[in-house]
């Protein structure tokens, strides 16, 4: 949700600041601007659109300089426009700033600066954050560092922010607060990023910017302190990238590379985890809270999205396996409704980014009450795998389409992994049947590059109901989060309505919406209750519906009755079953971009959500 970048040292900082933005237009793509100080000088460019439209807006146009900062916006305040695109400049032009996040009394400042004499261009919060900077700056005769303090003392709300002042051009300030802001380190150099991707080719030498700090950055030093002043020593750790992970790799789209990729993604969460040998599972990250999770009376698991549907099907797999109680919730409801919430219940926290702001409310409401927080985060040093008590990586590597594919089948595995090895420490499953899952655990990778060889039935199948206004998906059991995802992931980048649904809860409503042009996707996989599918299914063709079936291979009753059949490899268990959600991943990729919908880009999304 808005990305920021920024750069102070020797080098030409137009292509740092333009190539960073690229990488960082996964968090948001409606307007986007660059400022760079040239011999003192400052020069702004900002358009609304595309990166690439700000790139063809500044042309041939001055961009030398060595120090500058960038933003690309997913508008909160305001909308999409050049004036409300960042970055803003204060009234007197002293302090040019980019920022992430949500200043929530921003009203109340802005009616104070105005009776001071102040006028805003834009509409955004962040114009009151310069001028209040600008303020305390001219008025109470202080340094520029002191005057982002002091305003920063100020704001309630989230931020992350990057400022230059005019009169102090050999520095570059940054500060956080429930924002991302990442400091790369070079020699003599610094880059900011809200992650590290747009400087990774430059440094791997990374500072992760704590909560209220602030740090200011001169060509040859770094200072970092608290907002209320206090010293804090840097902390550079290094971060391992694979520079390949975050180019499309030949693909038409980021979304489709993910899919392809996640053989490989899985195989990378479940590697050194699963001893394949001793046919036992290791999560070092757990060992400090085993206690906790052993003696837990209940869990509840936190999480939005995409993220919340990965969480839904960990349920069935930890009460399964682990025969602890669960609830899935909304974080969005769940830090609002003042939960009862023990010492002995365990959080969990999924999230790919590690950001979401909803999310990281729960985690802190559930640390209050005194519960055990886990995180089951996908980017390594976020601010949710550092706020939590402990946790487990997806490892599902960089995650850039929007719409959210493997990172979910890698939340899915670590699920499972947990929940096999709480079960197994509580002797809840039995060595036989341990052995099998541990079995389907690792053929999960094969099974899916097996599904991925031959899309065609379901590239004909998308072309067919491409213009379709509406799709209903329906699964019992863990194929019901299966379903919500797969009509999330349809509604997310082809902009067509569709519903996910309880196969049995049909009944209850949405069958009155079945007509012959209704298409709906069926997963039809169950072993369990496969009977009770079947009906589900008559049902639906009772009322001349479209049935558009996820089966077993080799499935005959519900494949006879349905129009168009996808069939998967044929698995044991629920872990198995999360296999089903490829063809649901498939159809949504190619139904958008056959619909000529921006895949990877789709309109009003963000892929970090950073705003409550
Ligand atoms: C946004 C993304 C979704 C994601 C959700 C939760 O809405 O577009 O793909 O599932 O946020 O994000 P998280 O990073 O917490 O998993």
């Amino acid at each position: 949700m808005c990305g920021i970048v920024g750069y102070i040292g020797d080098r030409d900082v137009y292509p740092i600041l333009i190539g960073g933005l690229k990488r960082l237009e996964y968090r948001g793509y409606d307007s986007s601007g660059i400022a760079i100080l040239n011999n003192g000088k400052p020069v702004v460019y900002k358009v609304k659109g595309k990166i690439s439209d700000l790139e063809n807006f500044i042309g041939t146009k001055s961009k030398e300089g060595t120090i500058g900062i960038g933003h690309t916006r997913w508008a909160t305040h305001g909308e999409p426009n050049d004036v409300n695109a960042h970055p803003h400049t204060s009234m007197n032009g002293k302090f040019i700033i980019v920022h992430n996040g949500i200043i929530e009394n921003y009203a109340t400042l802005k009616q104070r600066l105005i009776k001071r004499g102040y006028t805003f261009k834009s509409e955004t919060d962040t114009e009151v954050l310069a001028n209040l900077i600008e303020y305390i700056y001219l008025f109470g005769k202080t340094s520029a560092t002191e005057a982002v303090r002091f305003a920063l003392n100020k704001v309630q709300g989230a931020y992350g922010i990057g400022v230059i002042c005019t009169d102090e051009t050999d520095k570059l300030i940054v500060a956080r607060k429930s924002s991302p802001l990442v400091v790369g380190v070079g020699d003599k150099e610094f880059f900011i990023g809200s992650d590290a991707t747009p400087f990774i080719e430059y440094t791997n030498n990374v500072i992760y910017l704590d909560n209220d700090n602030m740090a200011v950055l001169t060509k040859g030093e770094v200072s970092i302190k608290t907002i209320k002043n206090d010293a804090i020593e840097p902390n550079i750790q290094t971060v391992d990238f694979d520079f390949d992970e975050i180019e499309k790799g030949g693909f038409d789209h980021f979304m489709l590379k993910e899919i392809f990729e996640q053989p490989k993604s899985i195989s990378d969460t479940i590697r050194g985890r699963v001893d394949y040998s001793r046919n036992s599972i290791v999560l070092g990250g757990l060992m400090p809270v085993m206690s906790k999770i052993m003696n837990a009376r209940r869990i509840i698991i936190v999480g939005c999205g995409t993220s919340w549907h990965a969480g839904l099907f960990g349920e069935y797999l930890f009460e399964e396996y682990s025969r602890i109680p669960v609830e899935v919730e909304y974080a969005s409801e769940f830090r609002y409704r003042d939960p009862v919430i023990n010492s002995d219940d365990v959080v969990i926290a999924i999230s790919q980014s590690g950001e979401t702001a909803d999310t990281l409310a729960a985690i802190k409401l559930a640390k209050e009450k005194g519960a055990t927080v886990l995180g089951i985060c996908n980017v390594v040093g976020s601010s949710i795998s550092r706020e939590t008590d402990a946790g487990v990586y997806t490892h599902a590597g960089p995650e850039i389409g929007v719409a959210s594919t493997k990172a979910f089948t890698a939340q899915v595995m670590v699920l499972a992994m947990m929940a096999l090895f709480v079960g197994k420490a509580k002797y809840n499953i039995k060595p036989e049947k341990y052995s099998e899952l541990i079995d389907e655990l690792i053929h999960v990778p094969q099974q899916i590059e097996t599904m991925l060889k031959d899309t065609s039935v379901i590239e004909k199948v998308a072309d067919i109901y491409k213009d379709s206004p509406n799709f209903i998906y329906l699964g019992r059991g863990c194929y019901y989060p299966i379903a919500l995802e797969g009509a999330l992931k349809l509604k997310e980048i082809s902009y067509i309505h569709a519903i996910g649904y309880p196969a049995a809860e049909m009944k209850h409503g949405p069958i009155a919406l079945i007509d012959e042009k209704m298409p709906v996707v069926v997963i039809g996989a169950n072993k369990r209750g496969y009977d009770k599918i079947v009906n589900n299914v008559q049902e639906v063709k009772a009322r001349h519906g479209i049935v558009i079936s996820i089966v077993r291979e080799g499935d005959t009753e519900i494949a006879k009755m349905s129009d168009y059949v996808i069939e998967v490899p044929n698995f044991t268990t629920a872990i198995g079953a999360l296999i089903t959600v490829i063809p649901l991943q498939l159809l949504s990729y190619y139904i958008a971009v056959k619909r000529g919908c921006n895949v990877d880009q789709p309109r009003n999304l963000a892929k970090s959500v950073t705003v409550e």
